[in-house]
């Protein structure tokens, strides 16, 4: 047991919504496993953060146990690691509450994934505005055109017609977005903040929301004294971002409109080797590691040397002479094949136990929580 030695600490998490899938896998938990042996791990399913949109609570039930279920069959050891539900500590949604009151809506606005899920960009905004100003004033030759003091009332009117539709366009779509979906990376911050986390492991579509978490750990610390250790983030160097099978120019998304767009860690392994034959590639046919010109390949090659622990130049080497028909066969067996082993071991655990170590687990993770936020309490005034 070495869950109370004086090692760095890392926390992470994952969203118990959508089907959990290699990217996560590769990108997230593969770094997990690896970390056990030297940090004290917290490993957390958050179910809050996956309520910032609409989800069936029998469906988000299941999700919540397959999610541990998949900690556990990766290979996160709950005799060396905690492994917990989020809701079950109710620090976090506290902290999260304290640090919206230090947190400014431009802190998230920026957030990529924010304007990505809620589809509203404060700088299209700007783009916006000033392309629709150019079009239709300028290049219009509206300008041109004015020689009358008419004229220019009629210029302005029609300007101020064109920016009216795009700022009420805008307003619509933003008046829509749940204030969850908006405030999520501050309670992200929070589940970060509560352990003294050291580095947080995550693939690099979270590194911007772990920028925000060590903003606000130095904005709180400075405010009100040192409370909170600034955490790293930590991203693999490959498999950080693997990226859609349909669509290599999107990152692998558990919410993404079609399944032919990532193998799910649950997929039926048949299922998943169609995918990976059906997955995109690119025109030519080398197997060349390019992430500029041949995205798709790359991606797949990716997959491969993550899954099998093979260099990429190895793999290249490797298909010197082949076409992509070979490589993305074998690739369709290793997938098949990683499927089957995980899958074994997914099934082998039972509901109940799984129960059991995500309470013990929050009965070890509570008492450090707790002590974060007493601290954070007495520092702001309110105890
Ligand atoms: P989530 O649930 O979207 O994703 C879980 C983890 O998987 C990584 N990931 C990927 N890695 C490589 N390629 C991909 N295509 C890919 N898609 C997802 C994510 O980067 C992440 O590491 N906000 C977080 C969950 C969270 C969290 C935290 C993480 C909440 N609190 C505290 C760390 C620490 C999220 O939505 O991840």
């Amino acid at each position: 047991m070495t869950k109370t030695n004086q090692k760095p600490r890392i926390f992470s998490g994952i969203q118990p919504s959508g089907n959990l899938h290699i990217g996560n896998y590769l990108g997230a938990i593969t770094q997990w496993v690896e970390m056990q042996a030297e940090y004290n791990c917290i490993f957390c399913v958050v179910d809050y953060h996956a309520i910032t949109v609409p989800q069936k609570p029998e469906v988000l039930r299941a999700k919540i146990m397959e999610t541990a279920k998949i900690y556990l069959a990766a290979g996160i050891d709950p005799k060396r690691s905690i492994i917990f539900q989020q809701s079950d500590i109710s620090a976090h949604t506290e902290l999260c509450w304290i640090f919206n009151t230090i947190t400014q809506n431009g802190d998230l606005t920026k957030m990529t994934q924010f304007k990505d899920k809620a589809g509203v960009d404060f700088n299209s905004l700007e783009k916006g505005l000033s392309d629709s100003w150019n079009e239709k004033i300028f290049n219009s030759g509206l300008i041109k055109k004015i020689e009358k003091e008419k004229d220019i009332s009629l210029a302005l009117n029609s300007a101020h017609e064109v920016i009216w539709d795009f700022v009420q366009s805008f307003k619509l779509q933003f008046n829509k977005v749940g204030v969850g979906l908006f405030d999520y990376p501050v309670l992200m911050a929070a589940d970060i903040l509560l352990y003294n986390t050291d580095v947080v492991p995550v693939g690099d579509d979270q590194t911007q929301h772990v920028e925000l978490a060590r903003d606000i750990a130095k904005r709180f610390n400075n405010r009100f004294g040192e409370i909170f250790k600034v955490p790293e983030v930590k991203i693999k160097k490959e498999g950080a971002r693997i990226m859609g099978l349909d669509n290599p120019e999107k990152k692998m998304s558990k919410s993404a409109a079609s399944d032919a767009n990532y193998v799910a860690l649950t997929d039926e392994p048949d299922k998943a080797a169609k995918k990976i034959m059906r997955a995109v590639t690119d025109t030519g046919k080398d197997i060349l590691y390019d992430k500029e010109n041949k995205p798709g390949i790359t991606n797949l090659i990716s997959i491969y040397s993550n899954l099998t622990e093979t260099p990429v130049r190895d793999i290249e080497k490797k298909y010197k002479r082949k076409g992509y028909g070979d490589f993305k066969k074998d690739l369709a067996e290793i997938v098949k094949k990683f499927l089957a082993d995980f899958q074994k071991k997914y099934n082998a655990i039972s509901d109940k136990d799984v129960r059991r170590i995500l309470n013990e687990g929050a009965d070890q993770a509570r008492p450090i929580a707790e002590e974060t936020l007493r601290k954070v309490k007495e520092k702001i005034g309110i105890k």
